[in-house]
């Protein structure tokens, strides 16, 4: 289950998030409308039928909810459907609402996993990426998580003005840490934000493409050599602590997105939600499904995602998946460095072809007609 939390203290210039002022209130509306969102998902599917396995509170900022909130929404959830008995729970978290007594709260809820949001220890950085908070806020907020137990931490690379140096002093700060995992994000140009609108008048964000895989791979290397291991393009983690959630989502399990904007794959369709807060508090009070959109996946999409989401991770794909001409175009991928047969006639991306992982999928997937 994945639950879309949209509010924002403010709004990064990066991101294409759906989010909603969270100066604006409406908090307590929301958490209703998901509990009615839940309620009417399970007259439309046969909760018998599943059982949650994780449960992840992503945004937006979760952390701007309050533990009574979380509180009521794992609650309904627990009525309405079966959960194995220990579900990871996670809460995606910005620095600045990290407390101990917040921490302590959601410990007691059940919530078992925390993802902060670090980015970066360069206070130059934290304002290039319109952050609401500064370095001390970061280190602050990283003691307080390493002490409550299974976190992890995510930083961007790739904007303009940084160096190899800034990326190995950002990598070796999170490392002093110990994380259990580690996602890393390469910043993209999203063109309905801020940045969007700045790149198209010419200003320059990123670094060149040479210079955003030399910082990858270097990133790769470092967090290998300290023990957290990649299982996919962006999450390296320590034995033991594989985001169950994330990997889900590369295995195609099934899974029920609530909220405003949230995306769901269940019984071979893809849906997404309104991307409007007060839209879809309007839609649940009035018991009307929120779905803005419906994809029903052929077989050949779904085989095309499996091919996609399979390269991203660690096990990669089946040789068979593949048909005897890609093959060649493998071939050709294998003597670049890019592709790899493990052994076991499964076909994975080395660093390299990580780098490059979704223009490498979808040369793949447009050969594959
Ligand atoms: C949507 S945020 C939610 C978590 C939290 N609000 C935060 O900002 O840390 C989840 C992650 O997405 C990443 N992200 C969002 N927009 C991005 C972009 N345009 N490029 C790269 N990473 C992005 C950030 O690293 C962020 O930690
Ligand atoms: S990056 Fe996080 S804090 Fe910034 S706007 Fe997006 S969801 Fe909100």
């Amino acid at each position: 289950v994945y639950v879309h939390v949209p509010f924002c203290r403010v709004h990064c210039p990066y991101c294409d998030f759906y989010t909603y002022p969270s100066a604006r209130g409406r908090q307590d509306h929301f958490v209703a409308a998901v509990c009615q969102e839940i309620e009417l998902c399970t007259t439309r599917l046969s909760p018998e039928g599943y059982q949650v396995e994780t449960i992840y509170f992503g945004g937006g900022t979760p952390s701007l909810l309050t533990p009574h909130q979380f509180d009521i929404i794992l609650t309904m959830l627990e009525r309405m459907f079966a959960c194995v008995s220990c579900p990871e729970i996670t809460v995606e978290m910005n620095p600045g609402e990290v407390t101990a007594e917040f921490l302590a709260a959601l410990k007691a809820l059940g919530i078992n996993r925390l993802s902060l949001g670090v980015q970066s220890f360069q206070e130059s950085a934290l304002r290039f990426l319109g952050r609401d908070c500064g370095q001390n806020a970061v280190l602050s907020a990283l003691e307080l998580v390493r002490a409550w137990g299974n976190w992890s931490a995510d930083l961007i690379f790739g904007w303009a003005g940084q160096t190899i140096d800034s990326w190995s002093h950002d990598l070796e700060l999170v490392l002093g840490y110990q994380p259990p995992h580690v996602s890393l994000y390469q910043l993209t140009i999203e063109q309905q934000t801020r940045f969007g609108s700045l790149a198209r008048r010419g200003q320059t964000l990123l670094q060149t493409d040479d210079a955003q895989a030399e910082l990858y791979i270097l990133a790769c290397t470092i967090l290998k050599q300290n023990g957290l291991e990649q299982y996919e393009v962006s999450n390296f983690a320590r034995p033991g602590h594989i985001s169950r959630h994330n990997s889900a989502y590369w295995r195609r399990t099934e899974y029920l997105g609530l909220g405003p904007s949230a995306h769901s794959f269940l019984a071979g369709r893809r849906t997404e939600n309104v991307r409007s807060l007060p839209r879809y508090i309007d839609l649940l009070n009035s018991r009307r499904s929120p779905l803005a959109a419906v994809e029903v996946l052929t077989p050949a999409t779904a085989r095309r995602e499996q091919v996609w989401l399979g390269l991203r991770t660690s096990e990669g794909i089946p040789r068979q998946w593949l048909a005897d001409t890609l093959y060649g175009l493998l071939e050709d991928a294998m003597a670049h460095g890019m592709v790899a047969n493990r052994g076991d006639d499964r076909i994975v991306l080395t660093p390299k072809g990580m780098a490059v992982a979704d223009a490498f999928a979808a040369q793949v997937l447009f050969t594959d007609s």
